[in-house]
């Protein structure tokens, strides 16, 4: 069991609200942005803190059960970290809510919204670091980039302030533990952060550098935003294509064995327009199958004479020519041998180095008998199946 009872900071993520300006039917912090709810990003976030950390998440009460299942995931071993408990009506309720769980050995509180899901780990890291270094509370700022005025309740302007003594600010905001339990504790008023609660208790707090990636998802142009920064941090996963091909030649004893790409002395050749090597145009097939376009046979006819007696290596060339053509490379390819001769495994290292040199993809062969069955079992010739992967 985890050993938690040594975490001295805690992250309250209040993710309680119902996110009426999003309007989604939905709790925000269970709305995706990709592949993740808001809720999941905020806390992939936060368990990626070097120190290890208590984590209280603080959801609706209809939500109880599914924010325990995605916060649980997130947190996978660390788990014994993790609270889930109910929230309040308003933001500072829920976060009063979340303080009643704190472990004793909690020392630094930061209260985080499950909105602000994009935050990277560097700013809560820094908030963590200011609470440490000052004593008081630290929260993370940004300066205000339009003239903001101040109006009266006709909207008529009364003075404009001034711009550079002005700071928007962001979550988390971080507090010594009594300072803020106590705060809260004396709360009268219901205010719209935890450094409002902390200041009219008369502590101190101070503004570090904030991070634009910190913005609250609010309205729907936010939770557009917010979809495009995930897909443009998220690598690009390449697209995968496999196909698979067989081909079969008779033993011609007046024929020289090619096979695999090499000559193989001393055993009877393979019957064909071409030498015959059963193993190049299986992965000609493989790799034309998995591209889609088509197979050996129509693509390099008998009436060709560039294939006449040609060698392997011609066919596997001319099909890479046209994979790569249509956009994609080789991943990887498997061919079987299935025959009772030649015997595989003495040459297989030298087969699969001269193979994987051709393809410029590495290329793995193996063999097996058919226990005297069939046209293979009885020695009337070679089959050889390829597997190929393409990637683009
Ligand atoms: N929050 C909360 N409990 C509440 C209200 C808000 O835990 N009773 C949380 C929200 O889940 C959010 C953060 O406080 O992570 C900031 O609030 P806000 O962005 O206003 O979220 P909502 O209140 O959900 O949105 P809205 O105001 O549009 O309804
Ligand atoms: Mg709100």
């Amino acid at each position: 069991m985890t050993d938690t009872s040594t975490a001295t900071t805690a992250v309250i993520i209040v993710a309680a609200g119902s996110g009426t300006r999003l309007g989604r039917p939905e709790p925000k912090a269970f709305v995706r942005v990709g592949r993740r709810t808001i809720l999941e990003h905020a806390l992939e976030t936060v368990f990626s803190l070097t120190e290890p950390a208590q984590v209280i998440v603080v959801a609706p009460s209809a939500m109880l059960e599914d924010a325990r299942v995605l916060a649980e995931g997130v947190a996978d071993a660390a788990v014994g970290f993790l609270s889930v408990v109910t929230g309040g009506d308003t933001r500072q309720q829920s976060v009063a809510a979340g303080l009643a769980h704190l472990l004793p050995s909690v020392e630094t509180v930061l209260v985080h919204d499950a909105a602000r899901a994009l935050t990277p780990v560097a700013l809560i890291e820094s908030v963590i670091a200011g609470v440490r270094a000052t004593g008081g509370g630290v929260i993370p700022g940004l300066p205000v980039a339009d003239t903001i005025k101040q109006t009266d309740w006709m909207g008529q302007v009364e003075q404009t302030l001034d711009r550079s003594a002005l700071v928007s600010v962001q979550t988390p905001q971080g507090f010594p533990r009594e300072h803020l339990l106590a705060a809260y504790a004396a709360a009268t008023e219901d205010r719209t952060d935890d450094a409002a609660v902390f200041s009219a208790a008369g502590h101190t707090v101070t503004v570090v550098d904030g991070d634009d990636r910190a913005f609250k998802i609010t309205t729907p142009w936010d939770l557009r935003r917010a979809e495009a920064l995930v897909h443009e941090s998220t690598p690009r996963v390449a697209s995968q294509r496999i196909g698979t091909g067989i081909d079969v030649h008779a033993f011609d004893l007046g024929r020289p064995l090619w096979l695999g790409g090499v000559y193989w002395p001393d055993e009877p050749g393979l019957a064909g327009h071409s030498d015959g090597d059963a193993v190049c145009h299986a992965i000609c097939d493989a790799l034309l199958a998995a591209a889609g376009l088509g197979d050996i046979g129509s693509r390099f006819g008998t009436a060709d004479s560039r294939f006449v007696e040609a060698h392997g290596d011609v066919f596997i060339q001319e099909t890479l020519e046209l994979v790569h053509g249509a956009g994609f490379s080789v991943g990887n390819v498997a061919v079987q041998v299935v025959s009772n001769r030649p015997k595989i495994a003495p040459r297989r290292v030298e087969l699969e180095a001269v193979l994987t040199e051709l393809v410029g993809a590495p290329v793995s062969v193996s063999a097996t008998t058919t226990d005297g069955l069939g046209f293979t079992g009885r020695g009337e010739g070679v089959t050889a199946l390829a597997t190929a992967l393409l990637l683009s």
